[in-house]
């Protein structure tokens, strides 16, 4: 059984991952969507929040599994021994860390990475600017399912009138 696994914080997950989660759970048995903790980044929802849209969202896909882990993503995969991970390169501009982060993932424990291009259509598409352009009740309804756009806004929302007392 071919299983790997596809990493990130998905704070929230956008069309750009599940592109990249869909086309690898047509190549493979088993994808595990592993959310990760990304040491760089303050997230906006828990990691169960996160967990749950998720599997909101992939329901569709039966070989498709959520998980998390707090540590590094090798011990993960040693630990639910998971040989692969699958990445999605959407431009030039994350080559290089992620280039680096492959090596030193096989390096730590020889667990190799398969990079996929993502669809044009998704290429300059984050979380992060689906997050900040609805801050600004931007639409961002051709960014993220239509499940999780009200979750994203309301949770602004929250956080807006927080900051604000
Ligand atoms: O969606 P992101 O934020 O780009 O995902 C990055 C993530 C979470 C996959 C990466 O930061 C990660 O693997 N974090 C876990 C710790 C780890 O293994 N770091 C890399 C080796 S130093």
């Amino acid at each position: 059984m071919k299983r790997v696994v596809c990493p990130g914080s998905f704070d929230p997950i956008t069309f750009g991952h599940l592109d990249i989660v869909e086309r690898a759970s047509k190549m493979f048995d088993e994808v595990v969507i592993a959310v990760l903790v990304n040491q760089t980044k303050s997230s906006l929802f828990t990691v169960a929040e996160r967990i749950e849209m998720i599997q909101e969202v992939t329901v569709q896909f039966p070989n498709v599994k959520v998980d998390s882990w707090s540590g590094l993503l090798v011990d993960y995969c040693v630990e639910k021994e998971i040989p692969i991970i699958v990445k999605g390169l959407r431009a030039v501009t994350d080559f290089d860390y992620e280039l680096q982060m492959s090596q030193i993932n096989f390096q730590l424990k020889g667990i190799e990475t398969l990079f996929m291009s993502t669809a044009p259509a998704h290429s300059f598409l984050s979380s992060s600017l689906v997050k900040e352009i609805a801050s600004y009740q931007g639409d961002v309804s051709s960014y993220i399912p239509a499940s999780l756009v009200s979750r994203l806004q309301e949770r602004l929302a929250h956080v807006a009138s927080t900051r604000l007392n």
